[in-house]
């Protein structure tokens, strides 16, 4: 396979991960997670500004332009012939040198980009039928917009998940509803998509972005607001949203069903919008 290591295009078996990378020291760095289709990315754009926001979030300079950055992806993909799947890509901010929080200065370290492509199908299953949750406290950090490699609090989250056999989690900070593991989480109650506004709480999802504009379009009505745990009880319909769940319905909470426990209109209908999107951007899908 080939992958991306310090802006070249290489074969997997020639990288050689310096052991003083500060992302596997520190976990000093940010990521994405690209869906391509057809050959072709989705919301490269977007994906590409929150990755420059977050740098500019956490004083990392990154040592490439956004057109660079999308010509070497875009490389990437055509190298290894995907076309269902994703690419992942991280910075960390720089390898070479020895273990110290401090930033490296001026011309001692470079940050160093890598990245990879997984073949990856649509979850047709999940996103027809749904899938179930736990809720749990939320007990990240305070920095949960900038899309962070240190996902410790998001690992630990999701295996609450899978130690009761659940497939994601909802997590809460005292009863108000922020958003899951790996993917926002958006509830509708009288026609109306609750979910948690983009601040310091929660990662400003491409996915929900797409979503929120398809919403207004079509004149589904969103309130980003505060809620709380309680209004998932009442819920109409609960979904989770991410680059690789799609608009994914959310068809149990902790063992009770939503409503009657099936996929609801709005949910699907949000999927059928968010799913023309895609195609507008890559074709049929
Ligand atoms: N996860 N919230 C969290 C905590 C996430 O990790 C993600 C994405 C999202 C949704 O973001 P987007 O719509 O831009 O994919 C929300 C990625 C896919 C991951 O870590 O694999």
């Amino acid at each position: 396979m080939k992958v991306i290591w310090k802006k070249e295009i290489l074969d997997e078996h020639e990288v050689v991960v310096d052991f003083h990378d500060r992302g596997y020291q520190f976990g000093d760095g940010l990521y994405e997670v690209i869906r391509v289709h057809n050959g072709k990315f989705f919301t490269l754009k977007e994906h590409n500004d929150r990755l420059f926001n977050g740098a500019k979030k956490i004083d990392l300079e990154l040592p490439f332009t956004k057109e660079e950055l999308s010509t070497l992806l875009e490389e990437l993909v055509l190298a290894n012939n995907l076309d269902t799947g994703y690419v992942y890509l991280q910075v960390s901010r720089g390898d070479g040198i020895r273990r110290n929080h401090i930033f490296p200065g001026q011309g001692e370290s470079e940050p160093v980009l890598s990245g990879f492509t997984v073949e990856l199908a649509r979850q047709l299953d999940k996103i027809e039928n749904g899938v179930d949750v736990v809720v749990i406290p939320d007990k990240r950090w305070l920095n949960c917009d900038i899309k962070s490699i240190s996902l410790l609090g998001n690992v630990l989250a999701k295996n609450e998940a899978t130690k009761v056999g659940a497939h994601e989690v909802i997590q809460h900070r005292d009863g108000i509803v922020t958003e899951c593991g790996s993917s926002n989480v958006m509830v509708i109650k009288d026609n109306v998509v609750y979910t948690h506004p983009n601040d310091n709480l929660v990662l400003p999802g491409i996915t929900k972005y797409v979503i929120l504009n398809e919403a207004a379009k079509a004149g589904i009505k969103v309130v980003e607001c505060d809620f709380t745990i309680d209004l998932l009880a009442e819920a109409d319909e609960v979904f989770l949203s991410s680059t690789l769940s799609e608009v994914m319905p959310i068809v149990e909470i902790d063992g009770k069903p939503v409503a009657d426990g099936k996929a609801g209109p709005i949910t699907k209908k949000l999927e059928e919008l968010y799913v023309a999107a895609i195609e507008r951007e890559c074709g049929k899908i």
